[in-house]
């Protein structure tokens, strides 16, 4: 088999570089491990940055997103039993982010990637990428048992942070740099209306915790927990109420409680692979770099690499350019790195680290500076909406 470009990776960022290349005339051939009814039933982050809406438009994606997605111009930070409102909208011109679940956002890319003829192999894990140094990279995958290749002009590595591409590369050439957090997000799903109309960041002394949502009816709550826990440990109610000891009283009050769709624990890491770009190998997304949640970046970061990887191949196959293409892997990790940072802060900031009360009250102490000045507010809210893409052309 031949294509243009190979994509390993049926998630966000390959089924998004598929959607944009495809509407160049470029063709491209998916392979992904899990079944389809797998990767869209994972659940996932769903805060949309403004440019990342703008390139599901882009990519004609964006309709149900603009119908059902809730546009939110603030955040909130709670701490020392006050609830404080960023007013985002304000302190960024006017900008904001988008809820709407990264499953359903799957969903459309793969409806619309499909509907246009696009190629998407399920159940057909990739084993390595070959001669990717060469002009014909080749995808090694498994399919029904039997081995398959694909040769390519060149390859995208849109396969996660356990993905092969990153793997297939020795060990002498590439950087690795990682952060392991020493907790977890203990999440639960439920069909009850959220708490507020926008999201609360709380930090307590029991640990931190989020109310998040993906509608009007379903809500998605977080605790931080030990790494050693586990959700056999938590019934509903012991969840509910936990939660609610770590928010202040007048929104712990106003919490509906309801049955779990889903309850799970995540752990956190920040993780940086340097370079993303190996010969005809392109690295994207959580194949090349990982985010702890607090701030809701991952998804965010995938959307950015796809830009300039996106525009880097259309330059070559429209105008012959290969420039693009060389400045791929610096373009996307600037901006990496500062989302790492701002993801690193955030936890930092957010987080009973042990029993630091040192720790604890300079916590309060930043939190306080920052909801209390302009520059505190407008730093962080640049840095929530989403810092700007750079010019690509
Ligand atoms: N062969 C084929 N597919 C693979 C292989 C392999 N060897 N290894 C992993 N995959 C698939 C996974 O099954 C998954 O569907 O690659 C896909 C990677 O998708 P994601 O993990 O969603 O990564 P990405 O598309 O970069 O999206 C990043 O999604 O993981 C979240 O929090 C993350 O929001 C961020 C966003
Ligand atoms: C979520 O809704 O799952 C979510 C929201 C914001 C975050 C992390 C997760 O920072």
């Amino acid at each position: 088999m031949r294509t243009q470009v190979g994509i390993i990776g049926a998630g966000p960022s390959g089924l998004l570089l598929a959607r944009l290349l495809h509407l160049q005339g470029i063709e491209s051939i998916i392979i992904e491990r899990q079944s389809k009814e797998y990767v869209l039933g994972r659940i996932r982050a769903g805060v949309l940055e403004q440019g990342m809406a703008n390139l599901l438009r882009q990519a004609q994606v964006g309709a149900r997103m603009d119908r059902e997605g809730l546009v939110h111009g603030g955040v909130n930070l709670a701490f020392n039993g006050r609830l404080t409102r960023i007013n985002m909208a304000h302190h960024t011109d006017g900008q904001s982010v988008i809820i709407y679940g990264q499953t359903e956002l799957t969903r459309d890319l793969v409806e619309a990637h499909l509907a246009a003829g696009g190629i998407i192999h399920y159940e057909a894990p990739a084993i390595a990428v070959a001669e990717y140094h060469t002009t014909q990279p080749r995808i090694i995958y498994e399919q029904n048992g039997q081995r398959q290749e694909i040769v390519c002009d060149f390859v995208a590595g849109c396969d996660g942070y356990h993905g092969v591409a990153r793997q297939s590369v020795p060990a002498d050439k590439i950087t690795l740099f990682e952060k392991i957090y020493p907790f977890g997000w203990l999440g639960i799903l439920s069909d009850v209306p959220p708490v507020n109309d926008e999201l609360i960041y709380a930090n307590h002394e029991r640990g931190f915790a989020l109310c998040s949502m993906r509608s009007h009816t379903r809500s998605r709550y977080y605790v931080q927990c030990s790494l050693d826990d586990d959700v056999a440990n938590w019934t509903d109610n012991a969840f509910w109420d936990e939660l609610r000891r770590r928010l202040p009283e007048e929104v712990a009050e106003q919490v509906t409680t309801g049955p779990r769709l889903e309850m799970s624990i995540a752990p956190l890491r920040s993780f940086v692979a340097e370079p993303m770009r190996f010969g005809n190998l392109f690295l994207a997304g959580d194949a090349a770099h990982i985010v702890p949640p607090t701030g809701a970046k991952g998804l965010n970061l995938a959307a950015s690499d796809i830009y300039y990887l996106s525009r880097a191949l259309i330059a070559h196959y429209q105008e012959k350019r290969a420039d693009l293409l060389d400045r791929y892997s610096d373009a996307a990790l600037r901006r990496v790195w500062k989302a790492i940072r701002f993801s690193w802060w955030f936890t930092s900031l957010m987080h009973r680290f042990g029993d630091d009360l040192l720790n604890q009250r300079l916590q309060v102490a930043e939190l306080d500076y920052l909801t209390g000045s302009v520059a505190g507010q407008t730093v962080f809210a640049e840095n929530y909406v989403g810092l700007p893409y750079e010019q690509f052309e």
